[in-house]
């Protein structure tokens, strides 16, 4: 209890939007809303996080002070739009899972994480590190629903890789970097495989706005702390990128970890049976990474079914229900479909289908019936004015219910944005999916081995 006040407490000296104060007995929340000003200082990490072990990355949100890159990005005129920015793989071709060789078992790894800016199509994570040697720092997304890795590298004339803050990875001047040929059994194995531009390996990826990445299927170091390195890591190095939204909106990362269930994805090829991540409740906040079995007890975890299919690479959950101030949604089991729900490291907001969208936005708010409504905004259509920011927020308690009763009550940051609510009705291109936001603060285990996904609130 003492913990939750100091945190609330120092969020709302330290944020100039954000006073905090939960009400247990009334199940109000306090809320953190997004603040159209961009808080400029990285506050760190919430929560002491144990560095004994060698396998734990820093996560930041993409344009955040904490994030190793500048901000410069467009806002995308809707969330459409910046659902567009999605990284999700655009493939249909059978994908087998299971882990390969290479590397053997290893110690666990942690990696902080974090974000970059506020605007709505920044809301992505990335971390950094190091590729080749001598290691060159690369600062990347972290994409759950991504198989291959890949970074952009030299040369990448026509069409040119986007412009990027780091120094771009140049394969040339890595004493460790070989590229696959097109003999080789990697290649063979390769699902993303176009072609070969003389004996070498090559790779495609196409992403659902139709933008793409080519290059030369790799091999090099990857340095993921001080401590932990993978030799031989097989990864995308991109000397062609079709990609006009990164172009334009100043897109700066430097490349991609691909996180799936895929045989290529980091996690299999470091043989780990498990990951997990906390994404941080504010640009100003980092989260972290953490490569192999958490670094706390799996009691502190309420766990659900994990469910992998053979033929599609992405994690997927049983959403039940959903309850607002502690009453579920008076809908039936159905509307929350007989459907899995992808859940998602690079997709920003919950998609649910629509009755359950719209039973959802009833229940909210109707318990929000002290704010007056403000106009739908960037295609979300349950917008609230909360004054200035000058004052408290309470907001109602919104708790995702998963397969087994698996209760989630979400953060404060995980319910709205921006003065709205932070859900979304499902579209014919958009299929359910547990997205960003409202995994924000818990450590969200991917339990491959165990077929679970765990949640621990508070973690980051
Ligand atoms: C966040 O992005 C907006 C819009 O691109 C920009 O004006 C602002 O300066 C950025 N904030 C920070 C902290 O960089
Ligand atoms: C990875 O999966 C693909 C099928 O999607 C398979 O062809 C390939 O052999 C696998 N690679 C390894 C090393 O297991
Ligand atoms: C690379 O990144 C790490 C972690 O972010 C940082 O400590 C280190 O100073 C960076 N190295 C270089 C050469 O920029
Ligand atoms: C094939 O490789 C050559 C030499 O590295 C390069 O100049 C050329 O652009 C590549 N072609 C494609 C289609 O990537
Ligand atoms: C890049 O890969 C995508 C996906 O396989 C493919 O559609 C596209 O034609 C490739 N582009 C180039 C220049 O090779
Ligand atoms: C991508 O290209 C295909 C074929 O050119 C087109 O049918 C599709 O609508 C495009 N998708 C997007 C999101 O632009
Ligand atoms: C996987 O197979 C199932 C059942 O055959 C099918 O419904 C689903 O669409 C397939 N998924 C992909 C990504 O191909
Ligand atoms: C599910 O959990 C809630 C409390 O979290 C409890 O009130 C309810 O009875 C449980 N339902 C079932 C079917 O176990």
């Amino acid at each position: 209890m003492t913990s939750v006040f100091l945190l609330l407490l120092l969020l709302s000296i330290s944020s100039p939007v954000a006073h905090a104060r939960y009400q247990e007995q009334t199940h109000d929340h306090a809320a953190a809303t997004s603040s159209p000003k961009s808080r400029a200082v990285c506050l760190g990490h919430r929560v002491s996080i144990p560095f004994s072990s060698g396998t734990w990355l820093p996560l930041n949100h993409r344009h955040g002070p904490c994030s190793p890159l500048p901000s410069s990005e467009r806002v995308p005129s809707s969330p459409a739009a910046a659902q567009a920015l999605r990284r999700g793989e655009l493939r249909t071709d059978a994908i087998g899972r299971g882990t390969q060789g290479g590397t053997t078992q290893h110690d666990d790894v942690t990696i902080p994480t974090s974000f970059k800016n506020t605007s709505l199509h920044t809301l992505q994570y990335v971390v950094t590190v190091g590729l080749g040697t001598p290691a060159i720092n690369q600062t990347v997304y972290i994409d759950t629903g991504s198989d291959l890795s890949w970074v952009q590298c030299r040369p990448c004339p026509v069409p040119p890789c986007h412009a990027q803050k780091g120094a771009m990875f140049d394969p040339s001047r890595s004493a460790t970097y070989s590229p696959f040929s097109c003999d080789s059994a990697a290649c063979h194995g390769l699902d993303d495989f176009i072609g070969c531009n003389g004996s070498l390996c090559q790779y495609g990826i196409l992403y659902g706005d139709n933008s793409s990445d080519n290059g030369t299927y790799s091999a090099d170091k990857l340095t993921l702390t001080p401590g932990y390195a993978i030799d031989g890591f097989r990864f995308g190095c991109t000397h062609v990128e079709n990609d006009s939204v990164a172009q334009s909106t100043d897109d700066l990362t430097d490349g991609l970890l691909g996180l799936s269930a895929s045989n290529v994805s980091l996690v299999s090829q470091m043989g780990a049976k498990a990951f997990s991540y906390c994404l941080p409740p504010t640009e100003g906040h980092s989260g972290f990474l953490r490569l192999g079995v958490p670094h706390v007890s799996a009691s502190r975890f309420v766990v659900t079914p994990m469910i992998l299919y053979e033929n599609d690479s992405k994690f997927y959950v049983r959403l039940e229900g959903i309850a607002v101030n502690g009453r579920r949604l008076p809908v039936l089991l159905e509307a929350f479909g007989d459907v899995d729900y992808m859940l998602d490291s690079g997709t920003i907001y919950t998609h649910l289908p629509p009755a359950a969208y719209r039973a959802l936005r009833d229940a909210f708010t109707k318990e929000m019936r002290m704010y007056p409504r403000a106009p739908p905004t960037q295609g979300f259509d349950t917008c609230f004015d909360l004054g200035d920011g000058g004052g408290d927020v309470k907001l109602p308690s919104v708790a995702l219910v998963f397969d087994r009763n698996v209760t989630v009550e979400l953060d404060p940051s995980g319910i709205i944005l921006d003065g709205c609510l932070a859900f979304m009705p499902t579209t014919d291109q958009i299929h359910p999916i547990i997205g960003n936001v409202q995994q924000r603060t818990f450590e969200v285990l991917y339990d491959v081995g165990g077929f679970a996904v765990g949640f621990r609130s508070g973690a980051c």
